[in-house]
């Protein structure tokens, strides 16, 4: 049994330690907003915070973020109030499919909180989420958009 805090709730969750965070938070704790991708830490997909680090939730074992403050972008909008990073995608329009656009936006939201304004090179650096749709134009500018908000 391993003990989760996800968006502020307390799951007790009955899986083998090594199993991918991401697959307990969409089986067992039943928030699919995040998604599958590659497997591999590769695409972004599955990007959650763990204690407010953008981290890539198919490759960290649920037992290492025991006892620790797990967001999913389910948690981002507090009673229904989008936030600025949120109204800045609706906005600019950014999702086609949306199949990326939650890790998107969960990684986007980490980098604000760490740097306010980021410049393109800052975006470009931390921001390595992969969209098949191609809308890393108008991610870049929802991003100086938020910054800006
Ligand atoms: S599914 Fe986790 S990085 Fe691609
Ligand atoms: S919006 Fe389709 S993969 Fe990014």
């Amino acid at each position: 049994m391993v003990k989760l805090t996800v968006n502020g709730i307390s799951h007790d969750v009955d899986v083998e330690p090594d199993t991918p965070l991401l697959w307990v938070l969409r089986e067992q704790v039943g928030l699919t907003g995040t998604k599958y991708g590659c497997g591999v830490a590769q695409c972004g997909a599955c990007t959650v915070h763990v204690d407010g680090v953008a981290t890539r939730s198919c490759s960290m074992q649920v037992s290492d973020a025991a006892g620790k403050q797990i967001t999913t972008v389910e948690g981002l909008a507090v009673n229904g109030a989008m936030t600025k990073v949120q109204q800045a995608w609706i906005a600019n329009d950014v999702p086609q499919c949306g199949y990326c656009q939650s890790g998107m936006i969960m990684a986007v939201t980490a980098l604000l909180k760490e740097k306010a304004k980021p410049t393109d090179a800052e975006i470009d650096a931390a921001i390595t989420n992969i969209c098949r749709c191609g809308t890393f134009q108008q991610v870049r500018a929802a991003i100086h958009a938020a910054a800006n908000a």
